[in-house]
């Protein structure tokens, strides 16, 4: 990591303290995320399960759309943690929900109860994002 992470500690501490709020009586797998923005305030999601299994939210993309909701677009970093040994990464579909807002440096740590166990970077975990540049391709130059 090139850039100093100075948020991290703050983000694992409110995680921690919120992550029993996940909703996941289906899986039993509690996820935690928080969100900072650089403006400043910080948005705490958890895991929302759902009867329907189809209508589950994962904790990043509740952080997430927390945060666009109140009008917070412009994120510094995403902490992820889950109860298990290894680190657990964001699914797919929250990497390209992050794809919308956040540039390739976008720093995604990963934790668990315990600790901080990584970090990434958000180009190392989605190499190829669809993003609105491909709506935008000139279709009359083919
Ligand atoms: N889950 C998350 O909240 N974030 C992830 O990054 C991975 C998966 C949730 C969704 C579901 O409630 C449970 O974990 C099991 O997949």
């Amino acid at each position: 990591m090139d850039q100093k992470i100075d948020w991290s500690e703050l983000a694992f501490k409110i995680t921690l303290e919120n992550i029993n709020r996940s909703h996941s009586p289906y899986s039993n797998f509690q996820v935690g995320s928080y969100l900072l923005t650089e403006e400043g305030p910080g948005f705490f999601g958890c895991n929302i399960e759902n009867a329907s299994y189809g209508a589950t939210m994962c904790a990043e993309r509740v952080a997430i759309y927390k945060a666009v909701s109140e009008g917070f677009i412009n994120f510094k970093g995403i902490l992820v943690m889950a109860d298990t040994q290894k680190p657990t990464p964001p699914c797919a579909l929250c990497l390209q929900v992050m794809a919308e807002f956040c540039p390739p440096d976008f720093p995604i740590i990963l934790a668990n109860l315990e600790s901080i166990l990584c970090e990434h970077r958000f180009k190392e975990l989605l190499t190829h994002p669809f993003g609105p540049a491909y709506l935008l391709e000139d279709k009359t130059k083919k």
